[in-house]
């Protein structure tokens, strides 16, 4: 029996059946998956029932696991993998909703992730799906005015954007000693598999444009994110039990949806995988 892939759009994710991520894999189906990611960018492997241990073994199918900042939300018996939960609250009592509104994971890192990896434990009976934007797709559909516009611009991403409208979980004193202050990578990146350029911005971490004044940065940023995120560049993934969902953080957005009722537990497991200073 063989793993079975099939695309889930015309131009992002792809699903896979028939592997059990639990037991070894086969090196040829290893590669396809590898090779599958980065075509696709998601990559859905259904059906999957693993512990935090056989879920870290499983990732390393993919690369190596990245360091996360707050580690406030990594598991007691096994850090390198944290969780995300609806049940969080902030320190004054509201409810934690991770994962909102368009970001891409850890853009503030030096050497941000190149994958992230969640694995669904309990889902809410409706609702929470996660949305993707396709940033190479919004790439190759800009204006060529655009295009040059953007041509050697870098933007300056910090661990909370002061222009966010969302607000992050503080970071332990800990983990502030290893998180950079402030990083800067360019706007347009190349993607180092696939050699493809993708727009790469973060509302939730970009503080500015290196040489340029708010008032010309921040209608830029708007601009660029309107424009990524039209549904024509989405794949919206709809969760199912046992789900085991990787994401390419280098060329694409995502956005979690806090639409469903919060007495209904949601909780997934989260990995990074290490990436590489985007150039
Ligand atoms: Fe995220």
């Amino acid at each position: 029996m063989g793993a079975t892939i099939t695309n889930l759009t015309a131009h992002t994710g792809a699903e896979v059946t028939g592997i059990d991520l639990a037991a070894p894999v086969d090196p040829e189906i290893r590669m396809r998956l590898n090779q599958t990611f980065v075509d696709r960018g998601v990559l859905v492997i259904r059906g999957q029932t693993l512990s935090p241990r056989q879920m870290l073994d499983a990732v390393r199918l993919f690369g190596d696991v990245f360091p996360q900042h707050n580690t406030r939300f990594a598991l007691p018996d096994c850090p390198e993998i944290h969780f995300i939960s609806n049940q969080d609250k902030f320190p004054d009592g509201r409810r934690y909703i991770p994962g909102e509104g368009w970001h891409t994971d850890h853009s503030n890192d030096v050497r941000p992730p190149k994958a992230t990896i969640l694995h669904a434990v309990t889902l809410p009976s409706t609702g929470g799906d996660t949305q993707f934007a396709n940033m190479t797709a919004a790439y190759d559909a800009l204006p060529d005015m655009m295009r040059e516009r953007l041509r050697g611009l870098s933007a300056i991403h910090v661990y909370q954007s002061s222009h966010s409208a969302r607000q992050l979980m503080a970071l332990p004193d800990a983990a502030k000693e290893r998180v950079p202050n402030a990083v800067l990578h360019p706007i347009v990146r190349f993607h180092p598999e696939s050699g493809r350029r993708s727009i790469y911005i973060n509302p939730i971490r970009i503080e500015g444009i290196l040489g340029l004044d708010h008032k010309d940065a921040l209608p830029l940023l708007d601009e660029l994110l309107a424009h990524s995120t039209a549904p024509r560049f989405q794949y919206r993934h709809k969760w199912l039990p046992g789900d085991f969902v990787m994401w390419d953080d280098r060329c694409l957005l995502h956005k979690a949806n806090g639409d469903y009722d919060m007495n209904e537990m949601r909780y997934l497991y989260r990995v990074m995988l290490k990436g590489s200073v985007p150039i």
